[in-house]
């Protein structure tokens, strides 16, 4: 009697152990595969700013535009300038105006462009 209690402790620890391992392997799993959808790039703001120069013809030297129908981008979400420069890049966003900035950037070029527009001030004095 007490052998098979024994036995039958070992076999849940078994289980347990086993199912440790599979939530384990499932969350390693969930966290590369999102890894890979979308590697986030570190932006640099000292970068961003040094070639924001041709930017600021259209959307002003501190983001903020002088020209009614171009968009201010001073203090803008990062990601949603991310989303946006890569759209225009690809093609899925089409302007004109911006088109042919954007095709000229890399994935570092576009994170540190919108690190910068993010942190500047959208109500300067
Ligand atoms: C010749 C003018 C011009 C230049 C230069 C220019 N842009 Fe633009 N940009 C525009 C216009 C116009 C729009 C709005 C497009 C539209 O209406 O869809 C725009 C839109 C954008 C947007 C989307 C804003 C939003 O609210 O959705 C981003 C981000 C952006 N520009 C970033 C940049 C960056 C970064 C550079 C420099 C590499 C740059 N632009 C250079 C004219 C320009």
């Amino acid at each position: 009697m007490k052998k098979i209690t024994n036995r039958r402790t070992k076999i849940r620890t078994t289980r347990i152990t086993l199912n440790k391992r599979l939530v384990a392997l499932f969350t390693f799993s969930v966290i590369s595969l999102s890894a890979c959808a979308e590697t986030v790039l570190q932006g640099d703001i000292e970068r961003g700013k040094e070639m924001s120069g041709v930017c600021g013809m259209c959307h002003g030297d501190n983001g903020i535009s002088l020209i009614p129908i171009y968009p201010n981008l001073a203090g803008q979400k990062e990601q949603y300038l991310v989303l946006q420069l890569k759209a225009f890049r690809s093609g899925e966003r089409v302007n004109m105006a911006m088109t042919s900035h954007a095709q000229k950037l890399t994935d570092q070029d576009i994170a540190d462009l919108s690190a910068y527009y993010a942190q500047l001030d959208p109500k300067p004095e």
